[in-house]
């Protein structure tokens, strides 16, 4: 009966290892503790020993007993804290969600001027940031002694290879390749070596142009008014005055009324009320000539504007460094 009990215990406990589930469990239990289990009715066969055999072979059976009903509890104890820690898991919960990037402001603000002048019947096109000297200055009207040449220092990689310091050089890449009607606008990285609060190394600009038979001021004040007023707000009130570059002529710089303090006069706008946010004007008849278009058939107008300057005004950024330290606190606000 000795052996028969060993075995018992050893095959109840090999059995109890496979067992994953409650109601397997339960089972297990009536099969080998419950009233009629193999071991209940071994216990029942004492009585057929003989006295000296009895208590130890009941000893060894009580033992057995015991180390089963306490396998049997730790058994039940696994199983439900497995199903207390399943509970946890509610499956019908939302999920979490892939936190999602965005575009860097200065990029949406590129692609807001850009819109409005795609809108307008403007093609959008890009070209170099290092340069040929021939396109950023020769070609514009700045021969290599123009002084015209010290309003924008300049980077220089080599005698005739330079950062652009402006976009126009598009102007003459565009023109160069095909005949007039040309309707462009040109964003782009621009690279002068300037650094303080309204100023970094290396900015944005969109550069536009238009030449057509019969091109004038009046078309350029016209698309220039309907673009801030897209920009901006449509009672935004402008101005053009009178400007200076090399490469046209007329030219005038726009300013528009102050959006921080509405033409009062504030810090934003040295208290003159008035913002310039881009210069402008017709296109150069000598520049006409560099590409080749007769400047007696055809004219046209230019502008270039600073996509910083105008993200800033529209935000009410006042540093303009804060864009290029790349705080994910700043960028999360756009
Ligand atoms: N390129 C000029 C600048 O960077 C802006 C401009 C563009 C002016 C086109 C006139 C025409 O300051």
């Amino acid at each position: 009966m000795k052996d028969e009990l060993l075995e018992l215990k050893t095959r109840a406990l090999e059995e109890l290892k496979s067992v994953t589930e409650n109601p397997q469990l339960e089972e297990w239990r009536k099969r080998y503790l419950g009233r009629r289990g193999h071991l209940t009715l071994l216990l029942k066969r004492l009585p057929e020993l003989s006295k000296g055999e009895r208590p130890p072979i009941g000893k060894l059976a009580n033992e057995a007993k015991e180390e089963l009903s306490r396998e049997f509890q730790s058994k039940l104890d696994s199983l439900s804290a497995r199903e207390e820690d399943e509970s946890f898991l509610d499956v019908t919960l939302p999920g979490r969600r892939t936190p999602r990037g965005h575009w860097h402001p200065i990029t949406q603000t590129t692609e807001q001027i850009c819109a409005i002048f795609s809108r307008l019947g403007f093609a959008v096109v890009e070209g170099p940031e290092v340069e040929l000297d021939y396109y950023n200055f020769e070609a514009l009207n700045m021969p290599k002694d123009h002084p015209a040449r010290d309003m924008q220092d300049t980077f220089y990689i080599s005698d005739n290879v330079v950062l652009r310091t402006h976009t126009s050089p598009m102007q003459i890449r565009v023109m160069e390749k095909q005949l007039p009607p040309v309707s462009i606008v040109a964003p782009g990285k621009v690279y002068r070596p300037d650094s303080d609060i309204s100023h970094t190394p290396m900015f944005h600009q969109v550069e536009g142009l238009l030449v057509d038979k019969g091109v004038s001021f009046g078309d350029l004040k016209g698309t220039l008014t309907t673009f801030v007023h897209q920009m901006f707000d449509p009672d935004t009130k402008l101005r053009f005055r009178p400007g200076f570059f090399p490469f046209t002529e007329p030219s005038a710089e726009v300013d528009i009324q102050c959006v921080i303090c509405k033409g009062e006069g504030c810090r934003t706008c040295s208290y003159t009320g008035w913002l310039e946010i881009l210069g402008s004007g017709m296109v150069d008849p000598e520049v006409f000539k560099i590409v080749g278009y007769d400047p007696e058939d055809i004219s046209g107008f230019a502008f270039g504007m600073g996509v910083e300057r105008i993200a800033m005004l529209k935000s009410g950024v006042d540093d303009i460094r804060l864009f290029f330290e790349n705080d994910i606190r700043f960028l999360r606000q756009f």
